[in-house]
């Protein structure tokens, strides 16, 4: 049943931080602090490790602290289990215990039957059914890409329309099966998931992207079939507009898998991307900045801010948020510690001089369908 709060949210003030009220929160016991709310008078919101089990979003413009807040999130969530950041940019690097870096030499697990291939690949290529059709022809259990390749090179079309997907095919096949990933079905790696180590999947070296996506949802699916209720795993997915598709994966995952003890966090600049039936489907909702018209309108639907959202989101400085789960019955505003110390291959030249400028939401509005 996706989660849904909505109730009539006030904000009688122009200071956003009073008119918060911060009600039934948790002890100090086993929860997951975030950050420290900007009113003294407020206790720190605190979910527990349950509630990340039926996954959050820390969403926000580019440079408003959605990475510095995910590298906090793994170490207060490697309290509680193993944690995997499937890193886009390659930003936390520094921070994991464990590095797997694909471009490098580093197996990646890939599903081993033909069907959870079939799924994959029809997912990260984007295929037409007849292309999946061929595809679908040559498949077998346990077939490495470049193999499959070859395969669907050697099929004696059965006529024209079959021979057109075919060739469309093995464009799309191609790049991914003669880039640098080394890729292992079966079992894959107990050693990097150990209890409270954070790993981090290094995507920033692998081309083309569409490898890049390959590798990200194969570990997504990889780490489904590992997590169990007593082995549980959260997984932190940066960037993940470049790999939610409606229907996909991730929307899947999100909408079923909490009884599977995988917990997903999204980190994401474009929750109109994402989606509102994947945002109803999260529990912890982490929202810095925003300033574009179609993710604030997303959020004031399927947040509790309803049409706050408008005039308080554009306005929140870089590592504010406000915070909000379904334990707790008015968003708060808290403030992240900064941890992530940024190295080069980071996403740099963040730009927060515009978000600590109050801004006047109205003017703050780029035009319709001039979104990122
Ligand atoms: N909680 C914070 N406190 C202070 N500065 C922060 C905080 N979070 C981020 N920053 C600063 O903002 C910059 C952008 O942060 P980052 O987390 O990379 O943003 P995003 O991932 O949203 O693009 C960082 O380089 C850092 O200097
Ligand atoms: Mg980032």
């Amino acid at each position: 049943m996706p989660f849904r709060i909505k109730h009539g949210l006030r904000w009688s003030s122009p200071d956003i931080k009073a008119v918060i009220p911060a009600q039934s929160m948790r002890g100090a016991g086993e929860c997951v602090p975030l950050g420290t709310p900007v009113d003294p008078l407020h206790r720190v919101p605190c979910p527990t490790p349950e509630d990340f089990m039926r996954h959050a979003v820390v969403l926000g413009s580019t440079g408003s602290g959605k990475s510095n807040t995910a590298s906090y999130l793994a170490r207060e969530l490697s309290r509680y289990a193993s944690v995997v950041i499937i890193d886009w940019y390659g930003e936390h690097v520094d921070e994991g215990d464990v590095i797997i870096d694909p471009a490098a030499g580093d197996p990646v697990p890939m599903p081993a039957d033909k069907v959870s291939i079939l799924e994959l690949l029809e997912e990260v290529l984007d295929l037409s059914p007849p292309q999946s059709y061929v595809l679908m022809k040559v498949l077998r259990d346990g077939i490495g890409l470049e193999q499959l390749v070859k395969e669907v090179e050697y099929l004696t079309p059965e006529g024209r329309w079959e021979n057109e997907s075919r060739l469309a095919l093995i464009r799309r096949l191609s790049p991914l099966a003669y880039s640098n990933i080394r890729s292992v079905t079966g079992d894959w790696a107990n050693t990097a998931l150990g209890n409270g180590l954070v790993s981090v999947l290094d995507l920033s070296r692998i081309h083309p992207l569409s490898s890049r996506r390959l590798v990200a949802l194969s570990m997504l699916r990889y780490l489904e079939t590992a997590a169990s209720p007593r082995r549980k795993v959260f997984v932190i997915v940066e960037e993940a507009q470049n790999l939610v598709k409606a229907n996909g994966l991730i929307a899947r995952q999100v909408a079923e898998v909490r009884k599977k003890g995988l917990g997903i966090v999204l980190v994401t600049q474009s929750p109109s991307k994402l989606g509102e039936d994947i945002l109803l489907n999260i529990n912890v909702r982490i929202m810095h900045s925003l300033r574009s018209w179609a993710d604030i309108e997303v959020m004031a639907r399927s947040s509790a801010l309803g049409s706050e959202a408008y005039r308080v989101l554009p306005k929140l400085r870089v590592g504010e948020a406000l915070v909000e789960y379904h334990t707790l019955p008015h968003p708060l505003l808290v403030r992240f510690p900064r941890v992530l110390k940024l190295g080069e291959g980071g996403e740099h030249g963040l730009d927060d001089t515009r978000i600590r400028e109050p801004v006047d939401a109205k003017e703050a509005f780029p035009l319709p369908g001039k979104h990122h």
